[in-house]
């Protein structure tokens, strides 16, 4: 539908161009960093740039996990408007170089060795038919806890190492009268959230089968069901407000102790850092609790578009600076992310930066690194949203059980394919 949609716009935008003869010192950004820590890390890149003599053409579309971005870009690019770049994730930037608008970076990438920097499970998405299509920016997980330490300590809690211990610490914050758990009740966050539930409840095997295979025994299973079982259970702690509330709200209410962990993925990190506040003192990261080992990734692309000639430069300017190593550092710190090259040092990352660096490195060599469902990394966007519809509806009562939820999902998965 895609490539349909596009088809006849790349020679148009090209032509419409074409006159120029200099180059145009900007560069075009279609993204969803709109948050705090978002926008204080776009600002790193934006001030790189700036210091090479290019210009920044914003175009933020807030709404977390990009689903609004994704209807802007689509929009953008059909009318032959491309940006220089774009945020992506994952399967989407298949899909634009699938329809044939993706510009390509393998001269840039040769030149500054990408082939050997950036690691194979990222190069899958941003290599099209052996062309570079997108400069990876980083490397985000979603199986983390982030929690309050001054609740943590007037609560006696610590840190849960199983489902069941999870369960006993919300209970305590619940007696204290805090919010257990703070949750933003929008699809993707939900989703993000059930990315961590069924790699806890059925194991590293079990997540891959299901959520990156999609393999039908397993959505089918009785492990799947035990994982709506679970979810509903965590359900059972957000307060009563927390339907469409933003990400960055929710991690907000960990911040100032009105509620005790949020789980969500390492962007949260960004807001605790722009609130200058520092792990092991003012707050805590721990691994979703039964997914020690194991890391569901996924990863910010800055998609490149083909465009016009006179506006290469800028491109290339752009993705020259996103994957040099003091930009990696530099930019993770900030974002909460790790970086998207194995050459990195880890000297410039807080507590929580340096166990992502060392977990990634490890999953990574162990076979235990996972595409994240709900982040585009699993499957193609239409299984992803239909997962995140499913799992929406289970969570807003509009699916009432955990067998249903399982028919549901498999339904929705088998239409999406
Ligand atoms: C992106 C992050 C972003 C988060 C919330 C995720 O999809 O990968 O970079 O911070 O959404 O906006």
């Amino acid at each position: 539908m895609l490539r349909k949609l596009l088809i006849g716009t790349a020679l148009a935008s090209g032509l419409a161009f074409a006159a120029h003869a200099e180059d145009v010192k900007e560069v075009q950004m279609l993204h969803w960093w709109t948050s705090g820590g978002e926008a204080a890390a776009l600002n790193v890149l934006k001030q790189d740039l700036a210091k090479e003599g290019y210009a920044w053409k914003d175009v933020p579309v807030a709404g977390g996990g990009g689903d609004a971005a994704m209807t802007a870009l689509k929009a953008m690019v059909a009318a032959g408007n491309y940006p220089t770049a774009s945020q992506m994730l994952g399967y989407t930037v298949l899909d634009y170089a699938a329809a044939g608008v993706m510009g390509d970076l393998t001269e840039t990438a040769k030149k500054e060795g990408w082939d050997k920097s950036v690691p194979a499970a990222l190069q899958k998405f941003s290599v099209y038919d052996g062309k570079w299509v997108a400069a990876p920016v980083n490397v985000h997980s979603v199986n983390w806890l982030w929690i309050n330490k001054a609740v943590m300590d007037k609560i006696g809690g610590t840190e849960p190492k199983t489902f069941d211990d999870f369960v006993a610490l919300l209970d305590k914050a619940k007696a204290a009268g805090v919010v257990p758990l703070a949750l933003g009740g929008q699809n993707w966050q939900e989703a993000t959230m059930f990315d961590s539930v069924v790699l806890s409840t059925g194991g590293p095997e079990f997540y891959k089968k299901a959520m990156n295979d999609l393999d039908d025994a397993s959505l089918k299973s009785d492990t799947m069901k035990k994982s709506f079982d679970n979810l509903a259970k965590l359900v059972t702690y957000v307060d009563p407000n927390f339907s469409g509330r933003d990400w960055n709200l929710a991690t907000a209410m960990v911040i100032k102790g009105d509620a005790l962990v949020q789980v969500m993925g390492d962007w949260a990190k960004g807001e605790f850092h722009a609130a200058n506040k520092t792990p092991g003192t003012d707050f805590l990261c721990y691994r979703f609790p039964g997914t020690d080992g194991s890391v569901i990734y996924n990863s910010d692309m800055f998609g490149m578009f083909n465009v016009p000639d006179d506006r290469k430069a800028a491109q290339v300017a752009l993705a020259t600076a996103t994957l040099s190593k003091s930009f990696q550092s530099a930019f993770n710190v900030v974002k909460g992310s790790v970086p998207a090259r194995t050459d990195v040092p880890d000297t410039d990352f807080d507590a929580c930066g340096k166990k992502g660096i060392a977990d990634l490195k490890k999953a990574n060599e162990g076979g235990t690194l996972f595409g994240s469902l709900a982040q585009g990394y699993g499957a193609p966007p239409a299984v992803a949203n239909a997962y995140k519809d499913v799992v929406s509806k289970f969570v807003h009562g509009q699916i009432k059980t955990s067998d249903e939820a399982v028919t549901e999902l498999v339904k929705a998965i088998d239409d999406a394919k």
